[in-house]
C-alpha cells in the first residue's frame, strides 16, 4: 500500500536512522521529515538519501499549530512516527521548559492535528509515538522495566517524556485517534551528538582530554544500536496492535565505567595507542543531581508478538561506532565546533 508518512525529527540522531531505512526499504512510500534543525538536527545525517524521490525535509517547529495544519493539509498523511524532542537529560536540568515546550507542547500540537485531519476516517491510520524507557523511573539492582511498570519520571526530560505519553494514550481512548507507543533504552550507533556519554568519551578520547564520568561511574543503562532501534520501530509501525505499548531494549546492561573502561580498551587500539592510554583520561566528576541509579528493558512482548531481537552483541556495535567516528572527522567537527562549546564549559567546568 503507497504511504504518506510524517517522521518528525528525523535530521536528528535515532529520526536520521529511521528516515534511511523507511525511504531505502520502502520506494512506494513517500517520506516527509520535518525537523527544526535545533543544535541536534543535521541534515548532513541524511546526505546519502536526501536525493531520493520519496524523500521530502520540511523545515518547521511541531510547536507551530499554523504551520503543523498546513503540512497535513498539503501531504494528507496516513502515518506519523513522532520522534521530535529535547532528549538530553542534563540540558533538562539546565532548561526544563524548553522540554515541556517540544515534548509536551510539540506532541499534544501533533496529536490535535492528526485528530482534526483524521477524525472522518480513521482507517489505515498510525500516530506512533517514539518513548524512552526514563519514564519508568530508576531501578534498583533488580528487576526490569515491563509495559505495566507505573510511570515514575524524575528528570524534566522524562517527566515531559511521560506527559507526551500520556497525552498520547488520552488521545487514543478520547478520541480514537489509532496510537502505539514504543519505549526504548539507550541508544548508540553513528551520527549521535557528542553530549551523550558514548559520542562525548569518543571524541574527547581522540583529543586527549579528561573523560567526565558521572558520581562513582556505578549507574546503569541498557544499550541497544541504534540500527536496531529502527528496525523495530518499523516492525511495529507495520505489525503492532493499535493502542499498545512496547518496550525495546538490548537485554545488555552495562555499568557507565565498564562501559567506559570497554570504550578505551577499544580506542587503544583503533588509534594504535598503548593498552591503558586512554583509561588514564577517565575523571570522575560530580554526579548528575537526580542520577537514575539503573534502567533495564524487558522487551520480551516485543519479541514473542512481532519476532524482533537485538542483531548485534554490544562489542561489536561499539567498535562499529567507533570507525564511524573515525572516519567522519568532518562531521565530527560541523557539530562540535560553535554552540557546542558554550554548552560543554557550561555543563561541565564546575564539575
Ligand atoms: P536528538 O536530540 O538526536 O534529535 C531530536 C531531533 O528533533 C533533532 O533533529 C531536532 O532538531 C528535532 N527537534 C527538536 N525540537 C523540535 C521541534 N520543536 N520541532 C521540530 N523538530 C524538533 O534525539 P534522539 O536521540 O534521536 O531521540 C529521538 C527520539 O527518541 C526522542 O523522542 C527521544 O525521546 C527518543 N529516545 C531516545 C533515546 C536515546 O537513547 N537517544 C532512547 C529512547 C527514546
Ligand atoms: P546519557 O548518554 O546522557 O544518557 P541518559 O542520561 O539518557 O541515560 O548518559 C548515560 C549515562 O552516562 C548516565 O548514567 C549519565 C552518564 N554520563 C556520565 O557519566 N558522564 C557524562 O559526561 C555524560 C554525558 C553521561
Amino acid at each position: 500500500m503507497k504511504r504518506n508518512i510524517l517522521i518528525t525529527g528525523g535530521a536528528g540522531f535515532i529520526g536520521s536512522h529511521v528516515v534511511r531505512l523507511f525511504v531505502t526499504k520502502y520506494p512506494d512510500y513517500q517520506i516527509v521529515n520535518l525537523d527544526a534543525l535545533t543544535y541536534a538536527g543535521n541534515l548532513e545525517n541524511l546526505l546519502d538519501v536526501k536525493d531520493l524521490p520519496n524523500y521530502i525535509f520540511e523545515k518547521g517547529d511541531i510547536t507551530d499549530e499554523t504551520f503543523i495544519d498546513q503540512l497535513f493539509g498539503k501531504y494528507q498523511f496516513d502515518g506519523v512516527i513522532h520522534l521530535a524532542a529535547e532528549s538530553h537529560v542534563d540540558r533538562s536540568i539546565m532548561d526544563p521548559l524548553a522540554f515541556i515546550r517540544t515534548n509536551v507542547m510539540g506532541t499534544a500540537v501533533l496529536l490535535n492535528t492528526a485528530r482534526k485531519h483524521w477524525k472522518d476516517n480513521m482507517d489505515n491510520k498510525l500516530f506512533y509515538h517514539v518513548s524512552t524507557d526514563e519514564v519508568y523511573g530508576s531501578l534498583g539492582a533488580e528487576g526490569f522495566f515491563h509495559e505495566t511498570t507505573a510511570y515514575d519520571p524524575r528528570s524534566p526530560y522524562s517527566a515531559s517524556k511521560a506527559s507526551s505519553d500520556h497525552f498520547v494514550m488520552a488521545y487514543h481512548h478520547t478520541y480514537h485517534l489509532p496510537a502505539i507507543i514504543s519505549n526504548c533504552s539507550n541508544n548508540y550507533g553513528s551520527h549521535h551528538f557528542p553530549e551523550k556519554l558514548i559520542p562525548l568519551a569518543i571524541h574527547n578520547i581522540k583529543n586527549n582530554k579528561p573523560v567526565p564520568v558521572y558520581g562513582k561511574g556505578e549507574n546503569v543503562r541498557d544499550w541497544l544500536y541504534v540500527n536496531d532501534h529502527a528496525r523495530a520501530i518499523d516492525t511495529i509501525f507495520h505489525k503492532g496492535r493499535i493502542g499498545e505499548t512496547y518496550n525495546i531494549g538490548g537485554f545488555n546492561e552495562w555499568k557507565n565505567i565498564d562501559l567506559i573502561q570497554l570504550l578505551c580498551r577499544i580506542m587503544d587500539k583503533k588509534l594504535g595507542r598503548p593498552e591503558g592510554t586512554s583509561a588514564q583520561l577517565i575523571t570522575f566528576v560530580k554526579d548528575r543531581a537526580g542520577h537514575d541509579l539503573r534502567y533495564a528493558i524487558d522487551a520480551s512482548k516485543l519479541n514473542k508478538e512481532l519476532g524482533w531481537e537485538p542483531s548485534l552483541q554490544f562489542e561489536e556495535g561499539l567498535e562499529k561506532t567507533v570507525d564511524w567516528y573515525l572516519s567522519n572527522e568532518e562531521w565530527l567537527q560541523h557539530v562540535t565546533s560553535g554552540n557546542y562549546q558554550n554548552y560543554y564549559q557550561e555543563q561541565y567546568q564546575k564539575r
